[in-house]
């Protein structure tokens, strides 16, 4: 039996993994969950919100699936989100976004991929406080990051039929930083003459994305654009109930969805599980289990075709109707 990191989180966390098990476990596939904690609970029990046992865990199995970890705002530890990503090299964040059967939207056709440079830029965690009225963040950029990020994006768009590679800075005003990421993509991009290449700033992408999205294809961002690009995306598609994502390296992959822990409804039975659900599939076509992820991606579509959603997608169901009922359509 396949055994594969589970990380509940916290918030709406362990009530999405909950469905999540669920409708795995009815379709047929048997799944080894090695259930681990972290996070603000854990930071109080273990000293850490990361402990070694959690990556550890991950470096054993290889592929983990994570539902959200609270990060405290403006105070407190660091991200568990970010260390993972840090300590396990998972330099690409991945973050496909295409209109799902029968969910409302403004945009029929969006049909985009996000793929987000992860391990450094503003998110390298490098701040210092220079006096009381002053703090600094430091953007850091490297060659080895920007180029890997842009040789997946481009290894991504010839794998999966893609079309073209949009590399996003703001290297305008950014010469040095974004500048050097713009430099990496034009020179990954030679090697790769039938994928179609654009550069784009990254204000003008936002107003793009919302007046024509279906103009875009795969995208290519440093950490802090994708963060933001990536649930403008998501907003695009339902929301952030419905945006799945994964972040992978060379070694392991954790699938995780791009949402938060979402703390206002946290443990009232009304999370969409559906980023995690999304989440999970591209998880089992990631090692090999393609038959189940069909199987389990049919009866979540056939839900929506239904017209049954959670909330947030305008319907009535609670978390655990709709994972019942994905259940039934199994
Ligand atoms: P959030 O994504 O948790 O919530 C934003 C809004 O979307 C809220 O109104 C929430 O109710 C709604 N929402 C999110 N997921 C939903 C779902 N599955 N079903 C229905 N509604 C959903 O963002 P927020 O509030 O900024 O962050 C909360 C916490 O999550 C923070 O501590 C943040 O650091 C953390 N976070 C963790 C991430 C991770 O573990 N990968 C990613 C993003 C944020």
């Amino acid at each position: 039996m396949k055994q594969i990191t589970l990380i509940n989180g916290d918030g709406i966390g362990p009530e999405i993994s909950e469905a999540v098990v669920k409708i795995i476990d009815a379709s047929g596939l048997k799944i080894d969950w090695d259930i681990q904690t972290a996070g603000a609970d854990v930071m109080e029990s273990e000293g850490t919100p990361l402990p070694e046992r959690v990556l550890n865990s991950i470096k054993r199995n290889k592929v983990a699936l994570k539902a959200p970890v609270t990060t405290p705002i403006g105070k407190g530890f660091r991200s568990v989100n970010v260390q993972l990503r840090k300590e396990l090299d998972l330099y690409a964040n991945l973050r496909p976004c295409k209109n799902l059967p029968n969910v409302k939207t403004k945009f029929d056709n969006v049909d985009i991929v996000v793929v987000r440079e992860n391990t450094e830029d503003l998110y390298a965690g490098i701040e210092r406080q220079i006096d009381n009225d002053t703090a600094e963040s430091i953007k850091v950029i490297t060659r080895k990051a920007s180029e890997r990020i842009c040789r997946f994006a481009f290894d991504y768009a010839l794998k999966n039929n893609r079309n073209e590679v949009c590399v996003v800075t703001k290297a305008n005003i950014m010469k040095l930083s974004d500048g050097l990421f713009l430099e990496c993509f034009r020179n990954v991009a030679c090697d790769y003459p039938q994928i179609s290449k654009r550069e784009i700033l990254v204000d003008n992408l936002c107003m793009q994305l919302v007046q024509n999205p279906s103009q875009f294809d795969v995208l290519v961002l440093p950490n802090l654009y994708g963060d933001i690009v990536s649930d403008l995306c998501a907003g695009l598609i339902g929301g952030l109930g419905v945006a799945q994502g994964a972040n992978i390296g060379l070694e392991y992959a954790v699938f995780e969805p791009v949402h938060g822990s979402a703390p206002d409804i946290k443990g009232q039975n009304k999370a969409n599980p559906t980023a995690l659900l999304l989440s999970a599939i591209e998880m089992l076509k990631y090692i090999g289990e393609n038959s189940y992820a069909q199987i389990i991606e049919k009866a979540l579509f056939k839900t929506f075709s239904q017209g049954k959603f959670t909330k947030d997608l305008g319907g009535n169901l609670s978390t655990k109707e709709f994972t019942n009922l994905i259940i039934q359509n199994l």
